[in-house]
């Protein structure tokens, strides 16, 4: 018997993008629209989670609305990348994702739970997002593809500063014991994601310079880049709010030692 599979078939074709005619890449493009196509729609749970815990926290019913709408964008990058996928000939039908369960922090009090997640999802995994993608869109020339890109960049960009905005209003107002055990887990933080996004990023791919017109990015590129955002963007951010970033940063292997396996 089949698991239960994620089908995005119908709503990807009617999506699908013109591509150039490289069909010597179109096997690449299949296997990396895929693999996007998989983790955007699985990460609408990331957004189902926050908005649970923003209405757990007290902090209002339109803020966990705007984080629904984030989910529903999730899954419709799914599409987007799944429409991708078919216009390369292959189909958007996947077995569905297993992820692990959302990080509710129950072991500490709401509103520290809630920052915890906020600064994991938006200002780390959202604000790489926003770079890897804003920098294929800009080496993409003009056309279906890059319109697809575009509209998946724009979401992103959206995701990354509703996080940035909300933990910038409610940092400086929490106890300074408090903004020191989130930089403790910010290093946590910092290890888990470093994990994650170079497990996505395979150091050894480098397409030809063709492939920029798919969405073929170089892997060592990627990664050179992922690095130069955590160090321009994301530390010097975080420490202008409050937070011991470079200490995590630097801390980061240590803490995921002490801490045991990332989940
Ligand atoms: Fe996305
Ligand atoms: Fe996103």
């Amino acid at each position: 018997m089949m698991g239960a599979m994620l089908d995005l078939r119908a709503e990807a074709r009617a999506a699908r993008p013109d591509l150039p005619a490289l069909e010597h890449l179109y096997r690449d493009v299949r296997e990396t629209w895929y693999g996007r196509m998989v983790n955007e729609y699985a990460s609408a749970a990331v957004f189902v989670g926050l908005a649970e815990q923003l209405r757990g926290a007290g902090l209002g019913e339109e803020l966990a609305l705007e984080c629904e709408s984030f989910a529903e964008e999730e899954r419709h990058h799914g599409i987007l990348c799944g429409a991708v996928v078919e216009a390369a000939g292959g189909e958007a039908l996947a077995p569905q994702p297993v992820r692990e369960p959302f990080p509710y922090h129950h072991e500490v009090e709401p509103l520290e739970a809630l920052l915890r997640n906020l600064i994991s999802v938006s200002c780390l995994s959202e604000t790489a997002a926003v770079a890897l993608i804003g920098a294929e869109r800009l080496r993409m020339p003009e056309g279906s593809l890059r319109q697809l890109l575009t509209r998946i960049y724009g979401d992103e960009v959206g995701h990354a500063r509703f996080g940035w905005q909300l933990v910038s209003r409610l940092l400086p107002t929490v106890a300074p014991a408090m903004r020191e055990r989130l930089s403790d887990y910010l290093a946590l933080a910092f290890a888990h994601f470093e994990t994650y996004e170079l497990a996505h990023l395979p150091e050894r791919y480098t397409p030809p310079a063709e492939g920029d017109a798919l969405g073929l990015c170089s892997g060592s590129v990627a990664r050179e880049l992922l690095y130069q955002t955590v160090e321009t963007v994301m530390v010097p951010g975080l420490a202008r709010l409050g937070l011991d970033a470079e200490r995590a940063w630097k801390l980061r292997h240590q803490a995921a030692r002490a801490a045991g396996p990332i989940r």
